[in-house]
């Protein structure tokens, strides 16, 4: 089915979830030709989650040997996390030869948006040679919705701008990026208490509050844990300082040139506020917002 959508001019359904045109072909072409390997890392997020931020922490961490995060030539000072870690849905056919059967065998980081339940068998099957590891990030829904429309009305490719009751309306049908974003959420909770040590589940919220516990925690989560060594030198701040909302929303590269879709580089940076949703919803609207969360997540033991 075709419908309208928040972000693109339309969205069709596809395994139960919405997708623009682009990302649905991108989604296809990712279940035919994505061969993960032993070591990889794939950043699963709901669109609108602090992905680019994430991606940033994730880039600092595995590569903090070669690109110690003070060093002033460290590549998130010079390329977007975006260019440093590609979203699988947007590769295209003929970068998966270049990218699948590239000799180097170091620990390659991939993100998407895509369900657990249509992601490539090949990298959920824990019993599979690949045994990659996935890192899931979700966020307030109030906050995600908020985020959500004010990245839709930066897409220089809208023919006009979506109004906040029409955007709300379409999220509530599930009717946004792989929405509906609470069946993405719980796709990835339920698949990270069956199996801890394949999924990590994580919160915007709990970053922005202890990011040192979470930095420490998604290391050990991926076999790499601080030695002594890198916490005396305090490793840890240092990335969380280099990756922090103030450091890469005013770097030059974050701030110029494009993605894709018709989206600025810029537009990824707002204000990356917890709770900014207050500014911008009517009572009716979060209210709205948190009964579908309720009835949706009611039971699973899921709290966001
Ligand atoms: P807001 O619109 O609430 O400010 P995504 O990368 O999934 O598209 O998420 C974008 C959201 O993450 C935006 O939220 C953006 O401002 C926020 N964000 C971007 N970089 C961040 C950072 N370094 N720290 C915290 N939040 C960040």
């Amino acid at each position: 089915p075709k419908e309208r959508s928040i972000i693109s001019s339309h969205s069709y359904q596809y395994q139960g979830f919405w997708y623009s045109p682009l990302s649905l072909q991108g989604i296809v072409n990712c279940q035919k030709y994505f061969q993960p390997r032993q070591n990889d890392i794939v950043l699963v997020t709901c669109p609108k989650s602090g992905t680019i931020w994430l991606k940033a922490i994730l880039y600092a961490l595995i590569n903090r040997e070669v690109h110690p995060p003070r060093n002033p030539d460290h590549p998130l000072l010079n390329r977007t996390p975006h260019q440093l870690i590609p979203f699988l849905e947007l590769l295209k056919p003929s970068e998966y030869d270049s990218i699948c059967n590239s000799p180097d065998s170091s620990t390659r980081i991939f993100a998407t948006h895509i369900p657990v339940t249509s992601l490539p068998k090949s990298i959920t099957d824990g019993s599979s040679s690949s045994n990659c590891k996935i890192v899931y990030l979700c966020r307030d829904i109030k906050d995600n919705f908020v985020s959500l429309f004010h990245f839709a009305n930066k897409a220089t490719l809208r023919p006009s701008p979506i109004s906040l009751e029409e955007a709300l309306d379409l999220y509530c049908k599930g009717i946004s990026a792989t929405g509906p974003v609470w069946c993405q959420i719980l796709g990835y909770w339920k698949e990270s208490l069956e199996n801890p040590s394949k999924v990590l589940f994580m919160r915007y919220e709990e970053i922005k509050n202890e990011p040192q516990f979470q930095l420490r925690r998604l290391a050990q989560f991926l076999g790499k844990p601080f030695s002594q060594e890198e916490e005396d030198s305090c490793l840890v701040d240092q990335i969380i300082s280099l990756c922090s909302f103030d450091t890469m929303s005013k770097l030059k590269v974050n701030n110029t040139g494009n993605f894709e879709h018709g989206f600025s580089n810029g537009a990824f940076f707002r204000n990356g506020v917890v709770g900014d949703w207050k500014s911008c919803l009517t009572a009716d609207m979060a209210s709205r917002l948190d009964q579908i969360t309720e009835e949706k997540f009611g039971g699973t033991g899921l709290h966001l």
